[in-house]
């Protein structure tokens, strides 16, 4: 996070396993939006010096890759991602406190420059029946409130939520938690396999800090001009 963040809250999902082709996206849209996110597909083609690669355009990135082990390998992988320079990075506020709080110190240890510590806490493909099933008798939408709050308590800087989410943990975590939200569609945009939407000023206005975007932008013919459109939509709304 950056003065870069504070003034365009997009950070695009680069989801494609070639990395020339990630570069040309971030090369295209880097003067309208602010940051990138790097998850799995790119992250397992290309490991750290696909990422170094991107980080070196100069936006920030936040490294999705969902850390979920034990505390000591956590800190880690922490440690590792720290050394790329990432700007945020995730965890599964499932692992528990004693995870979380190890993710936050190994974190820390980089200082001023240390990456956000987000977690990721009920993953939005499962519903009250998956839950279920893997033994948590309550609805999603608890869960993600439990959740929230134990890494809240944990030391996490935020957590990554979903639109029909975002209001709800704005009231229960306070204003200083960071509320990193996918699943955004500008007005008309295909929905693509997101259920659940927000337009870019309408998660803002419910409270997110960050939105993730990626094939609004990504799948368009321009992505330059998609991205433009929507740090466009986005002038004037809070920072
Ligand atoms: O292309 P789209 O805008 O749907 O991309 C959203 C990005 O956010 C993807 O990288 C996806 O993995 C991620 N994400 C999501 N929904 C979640 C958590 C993460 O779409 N609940």
């Amino acid at each position: 996070m950056n003065d870069h963040t504070a003034a365009n809250p997009v950070f695009v999902a680069l989801d494609t396993a070639d990395a020339r082709q990630a570069r040309a996206w971030a090369e295209a849209v880097r003067p309208h939006v602010g940051g990138i996110k790097l998850g799995l597909e790119f992250f397992v083609a290309n490991g750290g010096d696909g990422v170094r690669a991107l980080a070196a355009l100069g936006l920030p990135v936040f490294l999705d890759l969902k850390f979920h082990d034990i505390p000591n390998t956590v800190a880690g992988a922490v440690r590792a991602a720290a050394g790329l320079g990432m700007a945020m990075l995730n965890v599964h506020a499932g692992g528990g406190r004693a995870m979380i709080e190890a993710a936050v110190a190994a974190a820390g240890e980089a200082g001023a420059n240390r990456p956000r510590v987000l977690a990721v806490t009920v993953l939005t493909s499962l519903d009250a029946g998956d839950l279920a099933a893997i033994g948590q008798a309550t609805t999603p939408s608890n869960q993600v409130r439990r959740l929230a709050l134990l890494a809240q308590d944990s030391g996490a800087d935020g957590v990554v939520c979903s639109p029909a989410e975002v209001a709800m943990l704005r009231q229960t975590c306070g204003p200083n938690f960071l509320l990193v939200v996918p699943g955004i569609r500008p007005a008309g945009a295909a929905t693509g396999d997101q259920k659940r939407m927000l337009d870019p000023a309408g998660a803002r206005a419910a409270g997110a800090d960050v939105l993730v975007i990626g094939r609004p932008i990504t799948a368009a013919s321009d992505p330059a001009a998609a991205a433009a459109a929507i740090a466009a939509s986005l002038a004037g709304t809070r920072p």
